[in-house]
């Protein structure tokens, strides 16, 4: 049995990190998306708020589970005896960012090594920050999103802004 370890920020995960998750299913058993802290970014969304997005988005999937984590990449790889980090890369800013988590990762846990799985052409213009940036204009972010998390976000800014 492969598991493969999809780590990130998702805040919020979109249609782009949901493909993915499916390409990663067709290279391995089983898929864990990990929900997690980067110290370096100031999220919008709770980590718990990101988790719940995730579990909408991959709802439906065999294979695939949630999980969400303060903790280091390296030592969730090893709890979870993880066989591969998948990371998603739509363009060059991807990669040089990817290439040194992998980098400091593969350093710090010589097991954690990272496959790169090229976005799609159809998914390179989505992003987490428009996303963000739609819902506090206002406006549907049905593009980026599967339906129940646009839904959840909506609802999710119509709360707050009371
Ligand atoms: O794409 P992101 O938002 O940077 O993904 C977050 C994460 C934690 C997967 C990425 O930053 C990473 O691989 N970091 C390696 C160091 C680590 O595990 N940090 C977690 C605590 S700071």
């Amino acid at each position: 049995m492969s598991l493969a370890l999809i780590p990130g920020s998702f805040d919020p995960m979109t249609v782009g990190h949901l493909d993915i998750v499916k390409r990663a299913l067709s290279l391995y058993d089983e898929v864990v998306v990990a929900v997690m802290i980067n110290d370096q970014k100031n999220y919008d969304l709770t980590l718990e708020e990101r988790v719940k997005i995730a579990e909408l988005t991959v709802k439906g999937l065999d294979r695939v589970r949630v999980v969400g984590s303060e903790g280091l990449l390296i030592d969730l790889f090893d709890q979870l005896s993880a066989d591969v980090i998948v990371k998603g890369i739509r363009n060059e800013k991807d990669r040089a960012y990817e290439e040194k988590m992998a980098a400091w990762n593969l350093a710090h846990n010589p097991r954690a090594m990272t496959v790169f799985l090229q976005a799609a052409d159809d998914f390179e213009h989505i992003n987490s920050t428009r996303v963000r940036e739609l819902v506090r204009a206002g406006e549907s972010p049905d593009e980026f999103v599967v339906p129940a998390v646009s839904e959840y976000l909506r609802a999710r800014s119509a709360r707050s802004a009371i």
